[in-house]
């Protein structure tokens, strides 16, 4: 039977709880690999059954991870200096050189924080409330809210792995390129925050998927996990975000604003792939190798498919369409076509070139049409120049 007519007889707010509990173990169940579903299992029950991430004005995470002293003082990482001395020279001051000044109305359809793409005409003429014109604009407002708060979210966690990756990293050059990427992710900290609360005036919680993924690189004591996790997967999941949303928008602040935090991330991912690689050939056996790769897949499936905004969901739609219809008219937007593409088209080269693409898991990435993206450059073959001509 399926689950729409099993969930037909039961009253509204019933029926709400289950499909939202079903869907969350949808989640675990996908995933394919025991290990990996293990490894994962406390941050998803912290995130997705405790709501650790709704809960509160903050939460604990325990990280175990050693901190390592290096006594050698070694520099024999001349890509990896390099790149220190790039972020040195492009620092940037959020408060002086972007234009606070900027006069943001979230609700102007002239001048659209991000346009209609997310969700079009017709696919909210599919749905059956039918919203005024000034309820279109209002849901697209709370749509940037939401993603943007995300963005915000994923910054702070961002800023802690990356403190935690600067002290437990081998190398010098590594330490000194991690203390810059901390100011700069405080800095994405500083300017989301102050878009939101100064120019948007409203902010939405952590999407519960992304609190498992944070929480999991977060606690977890090995260094390259975290590195695996935040350089590589979440910040190409932000990178790819941050491209669609800045193509979207014709908010000039706004655009602004991603464009300084797109050069800096784009640094972050080259970072994340010049150690890994590095890390990856030297010290890893086969096994751990593979478990690496496995966990890249999983957490690769998870950002695929569980960015589906649910909190607008619940707070416009909840009881009037269900979870699946939402899921599938999300999934399927312009908007989301194309952040799985800006996200995917730089992921998969990088995780080739680390080393996470072997034959035995490229099919498993060719079913959701992931290896399509094989070809294009990673993150040590781009210019900033490349990165930047993207936007527009
Ligand atoms: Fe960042
Ligand atoms: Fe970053």
């Amino acid at each position: 039977m399926k689950l729409d007519s099993m969930l037909s007889g039961m009253p509204v707010k019933a029926r709400v709880k289950v499909e939202a509990a079903v869907d969350n173990l949808s989640v675990v169940l996908q995933m394919r690999n025991p290990r990996v579903l293990t490894s994962m299992a406390p941050s998803a029950m912290r995130g997705l059954v405790l709501k650790q991430g709704k809960n509160g004005s903050s939460v604990q995470m325990k990280s175990d991870h050693p901190v390592q002293f290096d006594f050698d003082y070694k520099m024999d990482f001349p890509e990896m200096r390099r790149l220190y001395q790039r972020a040195v020279e492009n620092q940037w001051n959020a408060d002086k050189d972007l234009p606070w000044e900027t006069d943001v109305d979230p609700v102007n359809p002239e001048v659209p924080i991000i346009s209609n793409d997310f969700m079009t005409p017709e696919a909210l003429r599919s749905l059956p409330v039918k919203l005024t014109e000034q309820q279109r604009y209002d849901l697209n407002y709370h749509i940037a809210c939401w993603m943007l708060s995300q963005f915000m979210h994923g910054e702070q966690g961002a800023l802690y792995a990356s403190a935690q990756v600067t002290e437990s990293v081998g190398w010098m050059e590594g330490k000194l390129f991690g203390g810059s990427q901390v100011m700069d992710e405080a800095r994405h900290l500083e300017v989301f925050c102050r878009y939101l609360t100064d120019k948007l005036g409203k902010r939405y919680e952590i999407n519960d998927n992304l609190f498992v993924i944070l929480d999991d690189l977060l606690t977890d004591a090995r260094w390259d996990f975290k590195f695996l996790g935040m350089q590589i997967m979440v910040e190409g999941l932000a990178l790819g975000a941050f491209r669609t949303i800045h193509n979207m928008s014709e908010e000039p602040l706004l655009k602004q604003m991603l464009k300084y935090v797109i050069r800096d991330e784009a640094r972050h991912v080259h970072y994340g792939v010049l150690a890994l690689k590095k890390h990856f050939t030297d010290s890893l056996s086969e096994v751990e190798r593979r478990e690496r790769e496995d966990w890249a897949f999983e957490v690769a499936v998870l950002m695929r498919n569980r960015f589906m905004a649910h909190e607008i969901f619940e707070e416009w739609f909840e009881g009037t369409i269900s979870r699946q219809a939402w899921n599938q008219l999300i999934s399927t937007s312009p908007a989301m076509l194309q952040f799985r593409r800006n996200m995917f088209c730089r992921l998969i080269p990088n995780l080739d070139f680390i080393g996470l693409m072997s034959d035995r898991i490229r099919p498993h990435y060719a079913r959701f049409g992931m290896l399509d993206y094989l070809q294009g450059k990673n993150a040590s073959q781009l210019t900033e120049g490349e990165m930047m001509a993207d936007l527009h």
